[in-house]
């Protein structure tokens, strides 16, 4: 009983010292760098980087994480071509890539292109689109490399009659449209 007294004044003590007068200072501090960050704070002074600032720009070049740049430019022919030489599709097709592809196509791609690709899709065909969409079985796009089909769909045709489509399908499901078309409009394979 007279322990528990000691300690309990003790701890009373404790907390009697830990508080200051004024209102306005901290009290007594024990473990300080709690209390005041070592860090630099994001928009202080800094005396480390020449320009004298802590909130530091992300070096040139820098990537966010799960952002790939597109450095392909719409409307423009050779930069469509320059994209079916040099971008490589990621996708390791088989049956649940296809039927994601052809899900999309049809959610995306078949209301102007028809199912079948042929350029006969109800909004066309409906007259309420007056643009021909592209036959996607014909020669000219069976001959198109997998990159060039991923830019038309990311950038829209060069004519600007397509327009892009980058902002309603993600890159991966792109890819898969692209396997689709390869896979089920007798296109030319190129890989
Ligand atoms: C609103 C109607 C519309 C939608 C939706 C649409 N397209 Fe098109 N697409 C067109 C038209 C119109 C053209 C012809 C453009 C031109 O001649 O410049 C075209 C052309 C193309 C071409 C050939 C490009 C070229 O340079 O000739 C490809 C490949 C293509 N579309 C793929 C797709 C795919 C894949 C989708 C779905 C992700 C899609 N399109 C969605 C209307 C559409």
């Amino acid at each position: 009983m007279h322990k528990k007294y000691i300690l309990s004044l003790i701890v009373m003590a404790i907390f009697l010292v830990s508080c200051s007068h004024s209102s306005k200072k901290p009290g007594r501090q024990y473990f300080s760098d709690m209390t005041t960050s070592l860090a630099y704070e994001t928009y202080s002074v800094n005396p480390v980087f020449k320009d004298g600032k802590t909130n530091q720009l992300p070096l040139a070049g820098t990537i966010s994480r799960g952002h790939m740049p597109y450095d392909y430019a719409a409307k423009s022919a050779d930069e469509q071509i320059r994209a079916g030489k040099e971008l490589v599709n990621p996708t390791m097709v088989n049956e649940t890539t296809l039927a994601k592809g052809k899900a999309q196509f049809t959610i995306y791609c078949a209301i102007c292109h028809g199912e079948g690709g042929k350029g006969d899709g109800t909004l066309y065909t409906s007259g309420k689109f007056t643009a021909i969409p592209a036959d996607l079985t014909s020669d000219r796009v069976r001959n198109f490399p997998e990159g060039q089909i991923f830019h038309v769909i990311t950038c829209g045709s060069v004519s600007g009659l397509m327009g892009s489509h980058a902002s309603q399908i993600k890159p991966e499901n792109r890819w898969m449209i692209v396997d689709y078309i390869k896979n089920n409009f007798s296109v030319k394979p190129n890989k």
